[in-house]
């Protein structure tokens, strides 16, 4: 269940946690709580590890795109990695251009978890702990993390989020597994059938920083409200996709905020079959499209991550929601507790 993966150049030892339920299978690292390979069957049974990922540590430490990283203390931007909360102004490490990303140059996905197994009645897991420090990437407030990874006896994987503060501060911590429903490796993701429950998404300026309001998806290539191939619109001189190389976007979903989990989106292949329901509390979904994969990675397939050869479906808050009061809030406040719910089902 649990074996060294690897050893960081400090010495830490960084763990590989084995859980299986039915009839997925997946393996967790202590670093970054990365899901490092997550096996579903198709209709004949037939395992594949369907999220990218690399075979040694060296190579997360060295190179990753947060493949299968939980991403904190925030996901996606914040705008010059400026904000100001209660009157106070914090500048938060700026990683990508001016901009802040993924909760900065050393986020969540870099630090070393605590991991604690469970088995409850019918249901397995792990238990992820980390302290982020008050300052640490400039965020204010000892930030205290929980993470439970939960695989049902159906086979689903429940991610819920946890964390408390000591000082005013934002939050907004999602998950990076890159998704390819055919198997890591096995080319392009552009035949995968997707379809999200939203009417709007936030465009974006060329930093991929909202411009405002969020705008109707009809009449654009965003329009997922009905299944669609990914690659149809894919290549549209849309100022929004040249902007990002593709899709990178969030989507603003239909049924806003809940207090439990809600169906929003579903992704299928259509050759395995493979098919990921999804749903969340949160308000917001980060598509992405694999833009930024070039050919220069390679996973434990042996072979070579090239553009769009995965997609992410993060959910979250949206982009640069400290500087943007008409968004819903990102404030976590000392007394309270930030909670987020993610239910990932796998059928074929
Ligand atoms: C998110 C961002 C993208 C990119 C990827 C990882 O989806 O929005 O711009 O940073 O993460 O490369």
């Amino acid at each position: 269940m649990k074996s060294l993966f690897g050893t960081l150049a400090d010495g830490t030892e960084v763990h590989s946690w084995s859980l299986a339920n039915g009839g997925t299978r997946m393996k967790v690292l202590s670093y970054g709580g990365i899901v490092q390979s997550l096996e579903i069957p198709d209709g004949l049974g037939q395992l594949a590890n369907v999220s990218l990922g690399f075979d040694t540590i060296e190579d997360y430490v060295a190179k990753s795109p947060y493949f299968g990283a939980l991403i904190g203390r925030f996901g996606n931007r914040i705008g010059e990695g400026r904000f100001t909360l209660d009157g106070e102004a914090y500048d938060v490490n700026s990683n990508d251009a001016v901009n802040s990303l993924h909760g900065g140059a050393k986020g969540f996905d870099k630090k070393v978890w605590d991991i604690e197994p469970f088995t409850k009645g019918s249901d397995v897991g792990l238990y992820l702990y980390c302290t982020s420090a008050d300052g640490e990437m400039g965020y204010p407030g000892t930030l205290k993390v929980k993470v439970t990874y939960t695989l049902t006896k159906h086979g689903d994987w429940r991610i819920d989020y946890e964390a408390t503060t000591d000082k005013t501060t934002v939050v907004n911590l999602t998950s990076h597994v890159y998704w390819n429903l055919a198997g890591e490796g096995s080319g392009t993701i552009e035949n995968h059938e997707l379809k999200i429950a939203a009417s709007r998404y936030t465009p974006v300026d060329s930093g991929l920083i909202p411009t405002g309001e969020p705008a109707p998806v009809a009449g654009t290539p965003f329009d997922f409200r009905r299944t669609k191939v990914i690659g149809e619109n894919l290549r549209e001189a849309h100022q929004q996709l040249l902007y990002a190389k593709g899709i990178d976007h969030n989507w603003v979903l239909d049924k806003g905020i809940s207090p439990k989990p809600e169906w929003i989106a579903t992704l299928k292949d259509p050759s395995s079959g493979r098919t990921l329901r999804m749903a969340t509390t949160e308000p917001g979904l980060q598509f992405y499209s694999g833009n930024f994969l070039d050919g220069t990675l390679v996973g434990p397939s042996g072979r070579a991550y090239r553009q769009g050869d995965a997609l992410c479906l993060e959910t979250q808050h949206f982009p640069d929601s400290p500087n943007r009061p008409s968004f819903p809030s990102t404030v976590l406040r000392p007394g309270q507790t930030y909670r987020s719910t993610t239910i990932h089902s796998f059928s074929r």
